[in-house]
């Protein structure tokens, strides 16, 4: 990804960052790999880690896998650096899952995420579902869906999954070859099959939502009513099983309605309550989501959202006096929180002004020997070339500031990037 394009990813990660630290989450940054046994854990019966992994014997003869997901990686660290509960993180990096390449699915992708650990309180689940909600809504994208399911805990998960095994077993000639076999491993899985014939004998099943136990419906019943007193609307989708294993109760999905089928989940998440304990650690209740930003960009896109722009820069200086100028301003500038840039080499001064339109700054401040002999700066707004005044060398960053702080009202010069997806502020 290069620039221009680039500054949309920018303001993906600098957005996001402002939205987890707004709630109080703090950044983690995990290994890129990890023992392979970390993962392992977290999937066995799924195909992100069965059939996607990228994992390698390393020279020291360690079983070693790219990370195909982010949570079980910050579930290691919670566990290994033991933090003071409640522990709520987020982090962005690339995953690695060997899938077929498409539009949408890569086998090098992009998340950005945040984890909650240490309490089970389903207000904890609106803050999250919500958090996301607020970063695509901050982006500018407005056909996102949420949707919601809870999947219960190990009080009730067993119980139905025998209902849907037994319910299923009987239909077992019906389903798709994948789920025929992997009937016994993982029940739930057939419910998410996108396949007709999967679909077509999964219609009737019964749903874990039907049959949770008291306590998985009240916190199921706590999480929605906090939606829907936060004016956040969303969608029960019953069949919504997600493809990791570590999953409880709270499970939800951001679809993007403008993307086209099969990759259009924006992002995903939900509870995994009982994940810290498998992995070795004290008992503590987990949520998190992560967010695709390959997926955002594609939607981004869609809805025709933040179309790149280039202007990114202040101001350009275009010096045909000896260069002196252009290094000791553009330092000047760039120290008052400004952005500048300049040629180097000596250039013409045709091939400077050239270069300035092309790098989208608002000014030009243009030295030439006139300028030089009499320390001033010529100051040419670009986008508007009749406006041109020259000012005195020392007031030339004051003017510049005033002029750009004039023409985004509201906005500093230290680059709030919050609300413009364009990279341009
Ligand atoms: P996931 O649903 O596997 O969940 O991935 C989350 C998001 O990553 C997807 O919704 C999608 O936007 C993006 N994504 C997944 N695979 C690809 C791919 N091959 N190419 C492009 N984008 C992709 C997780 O990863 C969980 N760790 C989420 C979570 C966090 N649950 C609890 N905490």
């Amino acid at each position: 990804m290069l620039p221009p394009a680039s500054a949309r990813w920018e303001t993906l990660l600098a957005v996001f960052a402002g939205v987890a630290g707004s709630a109080g989450y703090g950044l983690l940054i995990t290994p890129t790999f990890e023992d392979l046994a970390v993962f392992q854990r977290v999937g066995a019966s799924t195909d992100v880690v069965r059939k996607e992994m990228y994992d390698f014997e390393d020279k020291g003869g360690r079983r070693i896998a790219l990370r195909p997901e982010i949570t079980a990686s910050v579930v290691r660290a919670y566990i290994e650096h033991r933090p003071t509960s409640p522990w709520k993180i987020w982090y962005a990096g690339s995953n690695f899952r060997f899938e077929r390449p498409q539009a949408g699915r890569y086998r090098e992708f992009h998340q950005v995420g945040i984890e909650a650990f240490g309490t089970a309180d389903a207000d904890l689940d609106v803050e999250v579902v919500a958090l996301g909600r607020e970063y695509y809504a901050a982006l500018g994208l407005r056909r996102v869906e949420l949707l919601l399911n809870s999947l219960g805990d190990a009080a009730c998960r067993p119980a139905y999954r025998k209902l849907l095994l037994d319910y299923l077993v009987e239909r077992r000639d019906e389903l798709c070859d994948e789920h025929r076999e992997r009937l016994e491993d993982n029940p739930l899985r057939a419910l998410d099959c996108k396949r007709p014939e999967c679909r077509e004998a999964t219609a009737g099943a019964p749903r874990q939502l039907d049959h949770l136990c008291d306590d998985c419906r009240a916190h199921f019943g706590r999480a929605r009513a906090g939606l829907d007193a936060l004016g956040i609307p969303y969608r029960i989708d019953t069949s919504l099983v997600r493809g990791l294993d570590y999953y409880t109760r709270t499970t939800f999905e951001y679809t993007g309605l403008a993307l086209a089928g099969a990759q259009n989940a924006l992002g995903g998440g939900g509870r995994y309550d009982g994940l810290v304990e498998e992995m070795g650690g004290p008992p503590t209740p987990g949520i998190g989501f992560a967010l695709g930003l390959e997926r955002i960009l594609l939607a981004l896109d869609a809805e025709d959202v933040g179309a790149a722009t280039s202007g990114s820069l202040d101001a350009y200086v275009v010096d045909f006096a000896g260069g002196e100028a252009a290094r000791d301003l553009t330092t000047a500038l760039r120290r008052a929180g400004l952005r500048a840039d300049r040629s180097f080499d000596g250039r013409s001064a045709k091939s400077q002004f050239k270069a300035a339109d092309r790098s989208g700054a608002a000014l030009a401040l243009v030295v030439g020997p006139d300028e030089a002999a009499a320390a001033t700066v010529a100051i040419k707004d670009l986008r508007h070339p009749a406006d041109q005044v020259t000012v005195g060398r020392d007031v030339v960053v004051a003017e510049v500031r005033r002029r750009v702080l004039s023409s985004s009202p509201g906005e500093t010069p230290s680059g709030d990037t919050f609300h413009a997806v364009g990279g341009a502020r």
